[in-house]
């Protein structure tokens, strides 16, 4: 195994993708950012300098952090933000994970530019479980503003209403040429007959995506950097967070076609940025792109379609890796959702009938500490920073087929209520979708573990009915679970990583409104089962 080294200068930079000039924040002037290539077994190492005006961290999207929970990187919960000037240096292992996933700043929405693909490979010459392809190429989907995203964050939890929407969306950082002034396409060239690994990754703040190219097929073979048993599509859906492995062989008359993403959206009460991004696949030897054949991306309300893709495909079982735990420890019933908060007297706010936009996980609108990261408070035993008394398992208050009826607001509390867990304790948790103004499809991430999908549906989840849909033999394995709209999702996972792990949905104006939670687990009872204290250069609070 090797020990792989990044240095990250992280600070403004100018750029301008559309028809104005725009400072944004990037890692070492590149957008995307730096992708960091590695294999399974490996030490990664990367030091950042944080030379922007913000306050910021990384958070490396997916990978487990066994027993390096102080390189997991979300603000005021792992670490405090490193500040304007400052530098901290993250170091962990890629164990047991193969495939794409990815890394992104946990400060704010300042992941909108500061994020890279992070590709692991299989460790020494182990191959593939499928075709090794011709070419390996990253697809980042992702979401751009003509405006400072840190304005656009501020004002949005200013006003309590959504954030502004955004201007383009973008693949490898590039709108693509149906936009005004965009004269950047990302174009990949193909040899006839050759097969390609497209490696999907959705960065976006708040968008979902379809994703097409002309006239091809995909074959899936692995999510969130777990394989998958290969499935067969022509369009791709993907969450923010959630990477997808795809392979594509160029097996069409050499032409040029278009790849193109537009977003799937599930809550159309609000605008949303409706543009369609477009790259170009082009054969070689063929010399014109003028005209790319382009492909009809579903609608962007398609559900069954989107329903279709996400629950269809089946983790590939391996026989190093653990296969899903039978017996559960804990069982938790999780409600979450959109709601309103009352105005405060005197001020106009954002939100609908002059309300502020909030959400909570078990009726609980989550509040990050700002003096102190949650895992130092729990390993220095400081007080007052959170409780342990996260509700497990409340009436469902906000019923999603009550919407019209619940004109009120949400009433949740505030607090930063974690839920503690003991060593190698094996969760299950119901993911349901509640709802006051409306439900939407929300990509909910856990941090520090892979969750097993055992089984999604609408409606309010019914344990007799719905128990029997369980997939205990080859479930996806995912980090970031796409829960339906008006729905729900069955998952697992095995508490066997001291710590403290953020779970909140992916959207990430859903941040700031609440939409998070966090498991406190315990050591194991032996030093392989024990986070070692906080790195020295730690940030203080
Ligand atoms: Cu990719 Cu807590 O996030």
């Amino acid at each position: 195994a090797a020990i792989v080294k990044h240095t990250f200068h992280v600070g403004n930079y100018t750029v301008k993708p559309l028809c104005k000039e725009q400072v944004v924040v990037a890692v070492n002037k590149q957008l995307p950012g730096p992708t960091i290539r590695v294999h399974e077994g490996d030490t990664v190492v990367v030091d950042v300098y944080n030379d922007s005006p913000y306050n910021l961290t990384i958070h490396w999207h997916g990978v487990l952090q066994l027993l390096s929970a102080w390189a997991d990187g979300p603000s005021y919960v792992t670490q405090c933000p490193i500040r304007p000037g400052n530098k901290y240096t993250y170091k962990f292992n890629i164990t047991g994970q193969e495939g794409t996933l990815w890394w992104h700043a946990h400060f704010g929405f300042l992941r909108a530019t500061v994020y890279g693909a992070l590709i692991i490979h299989p460790s020494d010459s182990r191959p593939y479980p499928f075709p090794k392809p011709y070419r390996e190429v990253p697809i980042l989907l992702g979401q751009w503003w003509d405006a400072n995203i840190m304005d656009v964050e501020s004002e949005a939890v200013a006003t309590g209403g959504g954030a502004n929407i955004s201007d383009a969306h973008i693949i490898n950082g590039k709108p693509g040429r149906l936009y005004s002034c965009s004269k950047d396409t990302f174009k990949m060239k193909v040899i006839p007959g050759k097969t390609y690994l497209l490696r999907i990754i959705n960065t976006a703040l708040n968008d979902q995506f379809f994703f097409k190219v002309a006239k091809h097929n995909f074959t899936v073979v692995a999510m969130d950097a777990s394989y998958t048993n290969p499935y067969p599509t022509d369009v791709v859906v993907i969450a923010p967070g959630q990477t997808t492995d795809v392979l594509l062989t160029a097996d069409q008359s050499p032409a040029s076609y278009y790849m193109a993403a537009h977003p799937y959206v599930t809550a159309p009460i609000a605008p949303f940025d409706n543009t369609t991004t477009v790259g170009i696949l082009q054969y070689e030897n063929t010399s014109s792109s003028a005209n790319p054949l382009m492909p009809v991306l579903p609608a962007f309300n398609d559900t069954p379609t989107a329903h279709k893709f996400y629950t269809n495909i089946t983790g590939r079982v391996q026989g190093a890796y653990e296969s899903v735990p039978l017996s559960v420890d804990e069982r938790m019933f999780i409600t979450f959702g959109v709601g309103l908060d009352p105005c405060p007297p005197n001020v106009t706010c954002g939100g609908p009938r002059n309300s502020r936009l909030t959400a909570n996980m078990n009726n609980v609108t989550f509040q990050f500490p700002s003096k102190l990261s949650l895992l130092e408070a729990y390993v220095r035993g400081v007080g007052g920073i959170f409780t342990e008394d996260f509700p497990d398992n409340p009436p469902l208050v906000y019923d999603y087929t009550n919407v019209t009826a619940a004109a009120g607001f949400t009433a949740t509390e505030k607090g930063t209520r974690l839920k503690r867990l003991s060593y190698n304790a094996v969760v299950e948790m119901v993911l349901q979708n509640t709802a006051v103004i409306s439900t939407e499809n929300h990509p909910v991430h856990l941090h520090g573990f892979n969750l097993f999908v055992l089984a999604q549906g609408f409606g309010n989840f019914n344990r007799t009915r719905d128990e029997q849909k369980f997939n205990l033999v080859d479930p996806q394995v995912r980090n970031t679970v796409a829960v339906p709209v008006g729905g729900w999702a069955a998952v697992r996972f095995r508490a066997n990583n001291p710590g403290v792990w953020l779970m909140h949905c992916h959207m990430d104006i859903h941040l700031p409104w609440g939409l998070v939670n966090a498991f406190l687990v315990e050591n194991g009872p032996t030093p392989d089962s024990t986070l070692p204290p906080p790195p020295t250069d730690l940030p203080r609070c």
